[in-house]
């Protein structure tokens, strides 16, 4: 079963046909919410609120451990993250949405391994290419059978917040290779990595990175809503092409509805 990680922008999942909630808990503790299962377009999905239903969990205090537990042990063969993230590369905008293909991580203090010792081996797990590239294509795909500009690859800069970067921060990570920044794609990605579920990433922008084109006098999210909000839009409507995608290739009567 597929399963949505929502970020800001993304509390719900309009189009998923609820069929139930699920409160879990975890060895790791409480996830982000109850997962709330149920059908896009007849098929399976999973959702799951990163910063909560109040959106009152901010990006530091996310238990990613539980979050990402909670969806492989409730069945997820694969996980996409929606998150939202300023734009740091020029060509790139507000309501972009881009499919990042490499991260660097900024963040600190966050647990951040599944293998922290304890009874469990030494485990260094393979991070070359820390997004399922099987994924990412079909998430490209249906961006592109929907009609929607899906921008490939991007180096996705993750940093610790909540506070937004400064300037010369920005200025940092572009040295470095980013070409967007977020906050809450480390430790995700690798934690999925270290449980086996493959993930992979839809990065809407909702700013250009603090000092640059429209943000170069700061940046004030109140003002960025509704176009977040426009993109989530067409976020939803590439889950739903890939959800269809996929349940082509299962025979035709699991289909109904695409
Ligand atoms: N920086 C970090 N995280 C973000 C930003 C940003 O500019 N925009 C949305 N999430």
């Amino acid at each position: 079963m597929l399963a949505i990680i929502g970020g800001s922008g993304l509390t719900t999942l309009s189009n998923l046909d609820v069929s139930h909630r699920e409160v879990v808990r975890t060895p790791y503790g409480e996830p982000s919410g109850a997962l709330v299962i149920g059908q896009i377009s007849g098929q399976p999905v999973m959702f799951l609120p990163r910063h909560g239903y109040g959106h009152t969990i901010p990006p530091h205090m996310v238990n990613y451990l539980a979050n990402i537990w909670a969806l492989h042990d409730h069945g997820a063969t694969g996980v996409i993250s929606v998150a939202s993230v300023g734009a740091i590369r020029a060509d790139l905008k507000p309501g972009d949405i881009v499919l990042p293909h490499q991260i660097m991580d900024y963040t600190w203090g966050r647990r951040s391994t599944f293998f922290d010792g304890g009874n469990t081996p030494v485990t260094h797990i393979d991070f070359t290419e820390p997004y399922d590239m099987a994924l990412y294509t079909r998430i490209a795909a249906a961006a592109e059978a929907a009609g929607i500009e899906a921008k490939r690859g991007a180096v996705y800069a993750a940093t610790q917040g909540p506070r937004l970067e400064t300037a010369a921060e920005v200025n940092r990570l572009e040295r470095d290779g980013a070409d967007v920044v977020g906050m809450t794609g480390m430790p995700e990605a690798a934690l999925a990595r270290e449980i086996g579920l493959p993930y992979a990433a839809i990065n809407v922008v909702a700013n250009h990175a603090a000092g640059r084109g429209s943000s170069a006098q700061g940046i004030h999210f109140e003002t960025l809503e509704p176009v977040l909000q426009e993109a989530m839009g067409r976020v939803r409507t590439i889950i739903e092409h890939l959800v269809c995608s996929q349940s082509r290739q299962q025979p035709a009567e699991t289909a109904e509805g695409c």
